[in-house]
């Protein structure tokens, strides 16, 4: 059980390396399956703890795995298992994307539910409805989801999601590309990752139009090539390093942040008085004081991205007035409130809306990390706040930010991390 100590104070200065997205390298590497034949290269992939499970899932499916830093292959000829292990689908929910390629290559697939987490119950409604609408049979039962494909294969098919959802809208991309006939996904999820993924399979050689907007159309083809590629940066890891220079009063380069994808961020930050230039490099941020308050409700991309509200929510202590902050996509993503006001954040809760008052004179405390977005949002804090933060679950970070530590000490913050011994059971002498 590891800790991370950081002593508040220092305005954050120089350059940081944005990584491959996390949330692009899961669905690519659960699409990799879908090469009958040859050896896909993705290039870029973070060393997280969730790549690491998704690469440990298709090494139990059978496909042979090579890692060399943040350069992945997989040679999925021989993967031909169609039922992920249990206990390893329960630890990422992100595994769920799983289910459409093995799906589309195997006609069939057997996955337990994925569960809910720290954000929300996390519903699979969207994902049944798009695999069935193109033919699948599916069961749920005993905590297990049970997928058929029909004799004579999936089958193209309109598919009207009544949610934006990022992973089924993956699910039915995957699942289409080797369906017979025309696929039209509609109320399609529009993110930069969506786009990432639909680059991927088209490389591969499906048919796929529309991608990043609202109605992409599939037409699908009969098998799929191993291919090389590069996976986009992290804009949300990207957009957290440009909060924590404005929370600091920094002045930080974010190289390969592509403002392109981080528009909402961008808007709300210069709205809040934080000043950026970008260039086909990245972009440059420095926040004089102060910060004025603003309203943000989050919302599907291009919206303000669910997964920057709570770092987005500690820089809004820094701001002048009121602020609020609506959490519209998940429906329990406050965890880190209740440390944010610990540190001396001054925040209501009612609803699905925070109302917070600032400036807060933030005081280090001792935190702990609930959920991987939470923990950033404290480690923005505490990079601001006077005197010294001790966070625990620190595992949570370890999910979405590479080398966090050790990236935000090279910009100047007094920041270590500590093994904690696990604590020993002493049976007692009585
Ligand atoms: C992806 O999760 C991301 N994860 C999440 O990032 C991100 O917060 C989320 O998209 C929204 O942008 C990965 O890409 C691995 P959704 P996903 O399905 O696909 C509801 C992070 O911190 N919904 O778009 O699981 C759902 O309850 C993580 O990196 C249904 O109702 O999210 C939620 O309210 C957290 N029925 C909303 O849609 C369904 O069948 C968005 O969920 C599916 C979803």
């Amino acid at each position: 059980m590891d800790r991370i100590i950081i002593r508040g104070g220092t305005r954050l200065r120089g350059t940081v390396r944005a990584s491959g997205a996390k949330n692009a390298a899961l669905p690519l590497l659960a699409a990799s399956l879908l090469a009958h034949t040859g050896t896909t290269t993705l290039l870029d992939v973070p060393t997280l703890g969730d790549v690491q499970a998704m690469i440990h899932l298709l090494r139990a499916l059978g496909a042979d795995v090579q890692c060399d830093g943040t350069r992945v292959r997989v040679h999925a000829q021989y993967a031909r298992l169609f039922a992920p292990p249990r206990d390893w689908v329960a630890q990422l929910r992100a595994s769920f994307t799983l289910l459409g390629p093995l799906l589309a290559r195997h006609g069939e697939a057997i996955m337990p539910l994925p569960g809910g987490c720290a954000i929300g119950t996390r519903p699979i409604d969207q994902h049944m409805k798009a695999l069935r609408a193109l033919g699948a049979d599916i069961d749920i039962g005993q905590g297990m989801v049970r997928a058929a494909a029909p004799p004579q294969g999936l089958t193209g098919a309109v598919i009207a999601l009544d949610v934006a959802s990022v992973g089924a809208t993956q699910n039915a991309m995957m699942a289409a590309c080797l369906a017979k006939g025309t696929t039209v996904i509609s109320n399609a999820a529009c993110e930069p990752e969506i786009i990432d993924l639909a680059h991927f399979l088209c490389a591969m050689g499906a048919h796929i139009d529309g991608a990043g907007t609202p109605h992409i159309c599939i037409t699908g083809v009969a098998q799929l090539r191993a291919v090389t590629h590069t996976v986009i940066p992290d804009r949300i890891e990207a957009g957290t390093y440009m909060i924590a220079a404005a929370m600091t009063g920094g002045r930080v380069y974010v190289e390969r942040a592509r403002s392109a994808h981080m528009r909402a961020l961008i808007v709300a930050l210069e709205q809040m008085g934080v000043q950026m230039t970008s260039d086909e490099g990245g972009i440059f941020v420095r926040a004089p004081d102060p910060l004025c308050a603003m309203d943000i409700d989050t919302a599907p991309h291009p919206g303000f991205p669910t997964d920057l509200q709570a770092p987005m929510m500690a820089l809004m202590l820094r701001a002048h007035g009121t602020s609020t902050m609506r959490e519209r996509v998940f429906e329990n993503r406050y965890q880190h409130v209740a440390h944010l006001c610990r540190m001396g954040g001054q925040i209501d809760v009612r609803g699905d809306t925070a109302t917070l008052h600032g400036p807060c004179a933030l005081v280090g405390a001792d935190v702990a990390a609930t959920d991987l977005r939470a923990a950033a949002a404290l480690l923005v804090a505490a990079l601001a706040a006077k005197g010294e933060t001790t966070m625990t679950g620190v595992h949570h970070l370890d999910r979405g930010y590479m080398e966090c530590a050790a990236r935000l000490r090279t910009l100047g913050a007094h920041i270590t991390r500590t093994k904690v011994p696990m604590r020993m059971h002493v049976p007692s002498l009585a």
